[in-house]
């Protein structure tokens, strides 16, 4: 722990209650407009990585696809038509999500789009990453894998990383989308991390590069996706926070009540962080504009 650090207790993970964090989680959405940049970003990547991928399935095979932490499924379902039109008709998708309302929105979500869906089966698995991995079976492989933004909560980076890439059949992809580490996020994580102590992982994607390089994994491409979050409202006295505020602070710093229950002087000094230059930029009438942009990582197997 550094010499700023405060005790861990003092703040909450909150990715120990799902529930508290998809809350927040949705809070960052909507401001962040994450969503749309993202499939922005699908729409345009996809069919071209689609196109590039050297699968030999007869007719009546499957195309076979796992989707880490789905979330409440747009983004995650976004990529299958793309998989459909442009490598094999059929597609069976298992979507893993451990979250009860995140795993039924994401139901529903499929449910509405079922036209936009078809030829596509979905295998739901309302779990965590670590527990499909306990009972996975050996033999079940995957021509493409997503983890967009979830490698964070799958554990130690390195094993997970292993473990997927050899889960893909050859040819196969695995694409993984994180908060880029020279992006202001990027950059705000890693300060947090020797503010807060080695208790908290804000992986970055710095991180994934190292464990790529130590598990001997190449990365095919990396592409950016750039996200702007305007966190002015997190600036706002503690007890003055709107609700949107509390969750946006509470999603970038990942605890729970950072505002209320981290101390003061630590609360300053993450704060002072964020509107930095490193990590923000203000605009004219002074709205503070946090550069979260992501990195997507396309890894193959041979
Ligand atoms: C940042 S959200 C991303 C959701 C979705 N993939 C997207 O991009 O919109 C991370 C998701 O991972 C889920 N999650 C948390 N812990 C997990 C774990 N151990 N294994 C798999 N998913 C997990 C959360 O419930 C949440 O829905």
């Amino acid at each position: 722990m550094s010499e700023n650090a405060v005790p861990s207790q003092t703040l909450t993970e909150y990715c120990n209650s799902l529930d508290y964090y998809n809350v927040n989680f949705d809070v960052y959405n909507r401001v962040s407009q994450r969503i749309n940049r993202f499939s922005d970003w699908i729409d345009k990547s996809l069919p071209k990585l689609a196109d590039s991928m050297e699968i030999s399935l007869p007719a009546t095979g499957t195309l076979n696809v796992l989707s880490v932490g789905a979330g409440n499924g747009t983004i995650d379902s976004r990529i299958l038509p793309h998989l459909r039109d442009k490598v094999h008709p059929n597609v069976r998708a298992i979507f893993l999500e451990p979250d009860l309302h995140t795993f039924q929105q994401c139901q529903n979500l499929v449910g509405k789009e079922s036209p936009r869906l078809q030829g596509i089966e979905f295998d739901w698995r309302q779990q965590t990453f670590q527990e499909y991995r306990s009972t996975a079976k050996e033999e079940d492989k995957f021509h493409f894998i997503c983890c967009f933004n979830s490698i964070y909560y799958t554990g130690d980076m390195g094993s997970s990383l292993r473990y997927l890439y050899d889960k893909l059949h050859s040819g196969g992809i695995l694409l993984i989308t994180l908060v880029d580490g020279k992006s202001g996020g990027g950059q705000f994580w890693q300060f947090l991390n020797t503010s807060l102590g080695q208790e908290k992982d804000f992986f970055t994607s710095f991180d994934l590069e190292e464990a790529c390089r130590k598990q001997n994994i190449m990365i095919s491409e990396v592409q950016p996706i750039g996200i702007y979050v305007n966190v002015s409202c997190c600036f706002d006295p503690p007890q003055e926070l709107t609700e949107d505020g509390r969750y946006l602070l509470d999603t970038i710093t990942r605890s729970v009540n950072f505002a209320q229950t981290a101390a003061a002087e630590l609360r300053k000094d993450v704060l002072r962080f964020l509107r930095s230059d490193t990590c923000s930029s203000i605009t004219a009438d002074g709205q503070v504009i946090l550069d979260g942009s992501n990195s997507a990582y396309i890894i193959r197997r041979p």
